[in-house]
Formats: C-alpha cells, sequence, structure tokens
C-alpha cells in the first residue's frame, strides 16, 4: 500500500508520530454515495442518520452531514459532537439505554428520540415536542460475533416485542402524537436477507401497534448493521440487494395492510467509516518465545475490538510485502488479551518498521482509553496529497491533570 488520501505513510508517521490513525476523505464520502445511492435507487423516502458511536470525530461528522445524513447519537456527548458538527435538530436522533433523566433532558434536544423501554416514557423532560419512538427488540438478532448481536434473547437493548403496543398506548395516553418505531438487532451483518427479515419484523409490528391507535408512523427505523469485510476472503455487503430487498418487504408489508409505504430510516455507522481508517503503528520490540512475537507501540488500548470481541483486522508491513514466516502481534499493555493476530503469516520486520492496520475506522479511535498510562493518539485526515490534524494525541497533563484535585 502507497499512502492513503494521497499522503504518504513515512512521511505521515514522522510528521505526526505513532501511533496514529488516519481517515480517508474521499473513501467516507464514497460510502456515503454508496450507501445512500443505493436506498435512494429502490426506497426514496429514505434518511440516513450515521451512528456517531462508530467514530465521534466532529470534522469526520462535518464530512458525512455534508453528504446530507443525519446523526444517531447513544448518550449526551454525542449530541453536543453533533451540535458542534452544525447538524440541524430534526437530523438529530437520539438511541440511548437504561436512559437516566439526564440523558434524556440532553436527548430531548433532538429532533427524535428511540427509547429502550416503557419506563424511560417517566424521565422524558414535559414539552418534548419531537417523535417519539420505542427500540423494538425483535426476538432475534445478527452480527459477526456475538458481542454485536443487539436483538433476541440475549440483548440487553429494547422491548420485547409483546410488550411494545402497551408503551405505545401508554404514549398516546400520555398525549404523544407524533411516533416511530425502532430497531437495531446487531451489527456488522453482510447477509440482504438480515435486514429484509428485519424490516419484515418491525413493518408487520408496525401495523398491528399504530391501527388500534388510529396513527401512523412517522418512520420505521431499521438501525444499522451495515457489514464490511474484514479479510480477504469475506464478500462485501451488496447494498443494492439489501436495499432492494428492504423496498420490497417495505411495499408488500404496506400492501398487506392497506396503508401508505413509510418513510424508513437507517443508522450505518461502519460502513460509512470502517474500511475509510487506519492505525499507523511501530514495531518497537521483537521476541522469538513460545510465539515470534512482534510487539507494537499500539496495544488493546489504541485498537480494543481484537481483545474485546475476537476481532480481525488486514495488517501490512509499509514496504514489506513478502511474508516469511508467522508471527503473533501485540502491545505493551499489561493484559494477555493485548494480542492483536495470532500467528499469521507476516514479512520479517525489525524495530522501527511501520505496522499498518486496515478497516480501522469504526469503533477503533471512538473506544481508545489511556490504559497503563498508554494515552490515546492522535487522529489525522488524508484528502488529495494534505494530511490534517484532526484530533490531538492526548499528553501526559491529560492524563495527570484528572489527578490534580
Ligand atoms: C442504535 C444503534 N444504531 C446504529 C448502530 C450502528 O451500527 P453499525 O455500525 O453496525 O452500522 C449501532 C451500533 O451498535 C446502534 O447501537
Amino acid at each position: 500500500m502507497k499512502g492513503i488520501g494521497g499522503c504518504d505513510l513515512h512521511e505521515l508517521a514522522a510528521r505526526f508520530g505513532t501511533p496514529l490513525y488516519l481517515y480517508d476523505a474521499e473513501r467516507i464520502e464514497r460510502n456515503c454515495r454508496a450507501l445512500q445511492g443505493a436506498f435512494n435507487a429502490h426506497y426514496p423516502a429514505t434518511d440516513s442518520f450515521y451512528a456517531v458511536k462508530a467514530n465521534g470525530n466532529p470534522h469526520l461528522l462535518r464530512l458525512i452531514a455534508a453528504r446530507g445524513l443525519g446523526a444517531d447519537c447513544a448518550a449526551p456527548l454525542e449530541v453536543t459532537l453533533a451540535e458542534r458538527a452544525g447538524i440541524p435538530r430534526e437530523n438529530i436522533m437520539y438511541t440511548g439505554n437504561y436512559e437516566s433523566r439526564d440523558d434524556l433532558a440532553a436527548a430531548a434536544r433532538c429532533g427524535a428520540i428511540n427509547l429502550d423501554d416503557i419506563t424511560a416514557l417517566d424521565k422524558l423532560p414535559a414539552g418534548f415536542d419531537g417523535i417519539l419512538s420505542f427500540r423494538v427488540n425483535p426476538g432475534e438478532g445478527g452480527g459477526s460475533h456475538p458481542g454485536i448481536i443487539t436483538g433476541g434473547p440475549g440483548a440487553k437493548f429494547g422491548i420485547p416485542l409483546e410488550s411494545v403496543p402497551a408503551a405505545y398506548r401508554l404514549a398516546a395516553d400520555r398525549g404523544f402524537t407524533r411516533f416511530g418505531i425502532h430497531l437495531m438487532a446487531g451489527s456488522n451483518n453482510r447477509d440482504p436477507l438480515f435486514f429484509a427479515r428485519m424490516t419484515a419484523i418491525i413493518c408487520h409490528n408496525a401495523a398491528g401497534i399504530f391501527r388500534p391507535l388510529g396513527i401512523l408512523p412517522e418512520y420505521l427505523d431499521i438501525g444499522g448493521g451495515f457489514g464490511i469485510p474484514y479479510t480477504d476472503d469475506e464478500t462485501p455487503l451488496d447494498l443494492d440487494a439489501t436495499a432492494k430487498a428492504v423496498a420490497g418487504t417495505l411495499a408488500l408489508c404496506a400492501a398487506q395492510h392497506g396503508v401508505t409505504p413509510p418513510r424508513l430510516r437507517i443508522e450505518p455507522g461502519r460502513y460509512i467509516v470502517g474500511d475509510a481508517g487506519y492505525l499507523l503503528t511501530r514495531v518497537t520490540g521483537i521476541k522469538e518465545g513460545i510465539h515470534r512475537f512482534v510487539g507494537l507501540d499500539a496495544g488493546m488500548n489504541t485498537l480494543l475490538r481484537p481483545a474485546l470481541y475476537g476481532a480481525r483486522h488486514r495488517v501490512t508491513v509499509v514496504g514489506k510485502d513478502t511474508p516469511a514466516g508467522v508471527a503473533t502481534l501485540c502491545g505493551r499493555i499489561c493484559e494477555n488479551t493485548d494480542i492483536f493476530a495470532t500467528d499469521i503469516p507476516f514479512p520479517a520486520v525489525t524495530e522501527g518498521d511501520i505496522v499498518l492496520f486496515h478497516d480501522a475506522g469504526a469503533y477503533c479511535a471512538a473506544m481508545a482509553f489511556p490504559y497503563n498510562g498508554r494515552l490515546r493518539p492522535a487522529e489525522v485526515l488524508c484528502e488529495n496529497g494534505v494530511a490534517r490534524l484532526i484530533a490531538r494525541a492526548e499528553d501526559k497533563t491529560d492524563f495527570l491533570g484528572r489527578y490534580a484535585v
């Protein structure tokens, strides 16, 4: 790999230091276009809300908002990030869970709220005049790792299907008149039929819920979950087939229930930024032990997904393409889960070599934390050969300053 967004990787490492997160602006824009293009072609009544949790860097949010996406926020400070990116209220949505009163006070600044439970209704500030929705647990879910399946019997999210009508009845009794309905059953799905199935579940249930209330929902939200390949043998999600299957399901469902097809909301996170991000890191130590360990200046604190879910990332060494045996890649954190990959084919490396993790745009920088006093890295946006710092590295003062109480 020569560079990212026209920027040379050696120069980036020398100028900004490592570890370093890098983003390809053009790739993010292309991903937005691809997703919106597919849904616009098959179901023009679709509104896309980028899931801020995937990567909340406001510089990226601004880029994504400029392509017409709104923001889906999971916590009060994510609402602030969306507001600072200039996203208008009607394009900001809140989907939390186990919401506190403070959470919902911030959520009320958004145009729509997807409540995780009926009990949250009592905590919503009086005067909220946006769209109210409940998150449904559809009874099943899907995702590339058990830890990212968010629907079904093992999920902590949403309201069981059988309890959802009572939630809307209560909300209607309290005087709410503007409703949506929401589900998000898992992340990193690459099968179009998964999205069609989730759409069918929410659409048929919505018909049964809203008909007795004499109200039409303003949106059906099928969440995010649009997956990307993380290894060379994984096939990409067929976006066109996905949008077509979702649109066909909605048309059929609406016809069966004699209602006009609803507006659709989607909340893509990973699909927008996942393959546009990279983690640049340097080799710090090599140990010929039980395995051939290659230690890096990034660890599980920098890129948590492998330790958290057993996730894998493509890894390359800058300027060295040919494998020379296998290596186990790890960081410098004092945890034995601080391992990125075990016994993978790897080039011969020496201290200082630059190692690049691919597909590190989603749930990577966003999950970084300063364990062991290993600080969060800088982030750089690359476009047309220009590299722009969009988050400075955490420094000693940030880290130590918290304790100066
Ligand atoms: C409510 C909600 N919406 C959207 C997303 C984004 O999912 P993805 O990044 O898989 O598109 C998530 C991720 O967990 C989520 O919890």
